[in-house]
């Protein structure tokens, strides 16, 4: 090895500098001003040339570099911080004359004081607060219980619009505080993809942020388009004489001018009506935002006023929240139709008469299940009550009694499936309705097929909805096994059509290559996805993995019995019940062995590579360069190891990868555990 190889030719820090300046003004441009000064390419060949100097020069590399923006570090377990100063919260009322009384009671405490409040909006998403020391960002900690949060740093830094670097001038040690938010849009589209890919939507873009901050590779909170919306600057007693500085809403404009992004939608304000003005406006405007919100906040702008004022035993008394109610109106019920999910349950969705609520036109809205129908009492032509609140997604919350016909009939629940005509089942003490013919009726055969085929399932992406209906209604594909059985010929010239009834075009000679490649490759899914892919009820992807390395193979798990089931960890009663009917149902045996001979993995491959590990501990940590995380800890336990998930007196090896965090070190070292990079393990195991 080179031992100077570390020492910075000439001009190497200077070029990092330019580029980190470069990049930094390209991404503020983009994310904060929406204007492209370069081309992607352009862009991307800056950032790669910024990385690949990082990593030949790891000192040189700052934790508040642009290539953070993309993740990769890890985070186990997320360190509990306490707050410099705690993050207070405010007093909030749904109720105009209580925002009334918080401002004449102000008014009285301030005496013949000039002063003035901001009107601003109250974002709906986690509150976080950073620290920026000399300029740069050194952390950021969500709310937490106000006194102590979690440091979510990593992935903070991956927000485009929390800036790593501030420009102009700024106070020395401060905190920003806000909102992180994820936009409709990207919240929607991001819901679009989880759909797709076999995952549970969340149920609003707040939840989203929030899991997202808290997810332990910060490469994938990059990947979702979060924003941070600040809206307060904490400075230390006596930090600084910035006039700037003196009334909150010249700081949220100092801090537009360090490089935060500060919404515009603020007001300074100097009596009630023009509090009212600005709440009544954003009541009705707020739909058109490009984000959530759920109330409007009101501050003595005055930041001198804040100690006289002071503090409830909560709260601040120089501030409130005014929160909006969520939007309600009525409209007639005009029919009920009856979906049919995957796993045969039957969900009862209301047809409406096309409403205006809260900024989107409503004209479905789940009824859930029987129980819900007969609880409300929903009677035909009844006029509903839809409520839009956090949720994107209308809820039906009442009726509106008052206008219901004399004598309207209970709605009638159907006693038969709407697609196949199957007699329906409820069983005992469930409140939904479902559909035993899970053999016969479309809608539960190619929703198997499509979680058959799913990512996370076997992966068979060529093949999508559209391909696969027309696949059964041809009559080529019933069950999964099936699909092995398709030969090239049978695909090529095949015609689907959209949801709409309009023709797509049919699949040409590339086109069926792919779908049989497609097919080909899924044979190496483990085991474990195999598993998750037959789509047994409440097996999800977690349960699967754990079934899978309990029992080892498909024999072993169809001979167990419930009570053996039951013992794996994750899998309860009524889950282990629905596993051992399942495997001891004829045409699922049928089925299982189809899919044996075709190939696929029914066994956790244990290929023993060696037992040059065995007795040894690993705990794994950071990005690699030839395995992804997953991968290494396979290779580990191939050669005998273990691998666990954190560091103890028990841990032999610390496996650091790229980017691995510096507690993970810290502690290594405090134990006295190795640690050893990838070529040292490669070359341990090789
Ligand atoms: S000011 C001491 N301003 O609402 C003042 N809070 O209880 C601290 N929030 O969880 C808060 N938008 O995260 C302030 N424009 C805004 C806000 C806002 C949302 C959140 C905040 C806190 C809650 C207030």
């Amino acid at each position: 090895m080179d031992l100077f190889s570390n020492i910075p030719s000439d001009g190497v820090s200077e070029r990092i500098e330019e580029l980190t300046r470069l990049i930094d003004k390209y991404n503020y441009e983009y994310y904060m001003n929406d204007r492209s000064l370069v081309s992607d390419y352009e862009f991307d060949k800056l950032l790669r040339e910024l990385t690949d100097l990082e990593r030949q020069y790891p000192e040189l590399a700052s934790p508040n570099s642009p290539t953070k923006r993309v993740g990769g570090e890890v985070n186990k377990t997320f360190r509990q911080v306490t707050h410099r100063f705690p993050m207070l919260s405010l007093g909030n009322t749904y109720s105009i004359e209580e925002i009334e009384e918080f401002e004449s009671r102000t008014r009285k405490l301030l005496g013949d004081t000039l002063f003035s409040y901001t009107c601003e909006l109250k974002y709906d998403g986690v509150a976080i607060g950073l620290t920026y020391r000399h300029g740069e960002l050194v952390q950021a900690v969500t709310r937490g219980n106000g006194a102590v949060g979690d440091d979510i740093t990593s992935n903070a830094r991956t927000i485009k619009t929390i800036p790593l670097r501030l420009t102009g001038n700024y106070p020395d040690d401060f905190e920003a505080r806000g909102e992180v938010v994820f936009p409709f849009n990207d919240f929607e589209a991001f819901n679009r993809q989880r759909e797709a890919d076999g995952d549970e939507p969340f149920a609003n873009p707040r939840n989203a942020a929030s899991g997202s901050l808290k997810l332990q590779d910060s490469s994938e909170c990059a990947k979702r388009k979060l924003q941070f919306c600040m809206y307060f600057m904490m400075l230390p007693p006596n930090a600084a004489d910035d006039p700037r500085l003196a009334t909150h809403s010249g700081r949220l404009e100092a801090a537009r001018t360090m490089g935060f992004k500060v919404q515009p939608y603020i007001k300074e304000c100097c009596d009630i009506s023009e509090i009212r003005q600005f709440i009544d406006y954003w009541d009705n405007e707020r739909w058109n935002l490009p984000f959530a919100i759920d109330g409007i906040v009101i501050k003595v702008n005055q930041v001198a006023l804040w100690d006289r004022l002071g503090l409830t035993a909560k709260s601040p008394r120089w501030a409130i929240a005014y929160k909006f109610k969520a939007q309600q109106v009525s409209t007639p019920l005009e029919s009920i139709s009856f979906q049919v999910g995957r796993t045969g349950i039957i969900t009862p969705v209301a047809n409406l008469k096309p409403v205006w609520l809260g900024g989107t036109t409503v004209k479905r809205a789940t009824l859930v299940n029987a129980d819900f129908i007969e609880k409300m009492d929903i009677r035909e032509g009844d006029w509903l009550l839809v409520e839009k609140g956090g949720e994107i997604i209308p809820k039906i919350v009442g009726i509106d009694t008052d206008k219901r016909a004399a004598g309207a009939r209970p709605v009638q629940y159907i006693t038969n499936c709407p697609e196949c005509g199957a007699r329906l089942i409820r069983a005992d003490g469930e409140a939904g309705h479902y559909c035993p013919n899970s053999d016969g009726c479309p809608p539960q055969i190619v929703g198997r097929l499509e979680h058959f085929v799913s990512r996370k399932a076997m992966n068979i992406d060529s093949l999508g909805s559209e391909r696969l209906e027309m696949l059964y209604q041809k009559g080529l594909v019933v069950n999964v096994a099936d699909l092995y059985s398709l030969k090239r010929e049978q695909l090529v010239g095949l015609e689907s059509y959209d949801e709409v009834g309009q023709r797509r075009a049919a699949i040409q000679d590339k086109g069926a290559d792919n779908i049989i490649a497609a097919i080909e490759k899924s044979k190496d899914v483990p085991f474990e996805r195999v598993l998750f892919a037959l789509g047994i009820r409440y097996v999800g992807e977690v349960g699967a993995k754990k079934l899978a390395r309990y029992f080892k193979n498909i024999d072993a798990l169809m001979a167990a019995d419930v009570e053996e089931l039951a013992a794996v960890e994750d899998i309860g009663e009524k889950t282990a019940q629905f596993i051992y009917d399942y495997f001891h149902d004829e045409k699922h045996l049928q089925l299982i062995q189809r899919l044996k001979e075709a190939g696929l993995k029914m066994s956790v491959v244990e290929s023993q590579l060696s037992s040059t590990l065995a007795g040894k501990t690993f705990v794994v940590s950071g990005v690699f360069a030839n395995f992804s995380r997953e991968e290494i800890k396979a290779n580990i336990e191939q050669h005998g190891g273990k691998v666990s998930g954190s560091i103890s007196g028990k841990t032999d090896y610390l496996l650091a990868g790229d980017k691995m965090g510096p507690e993970k070190r810290k502690k290594a070292e405090k134990l006295g555990v190795a640690i050893i990079s990838e070529d040292e393990y490669l070359s341990m195991v090789q």
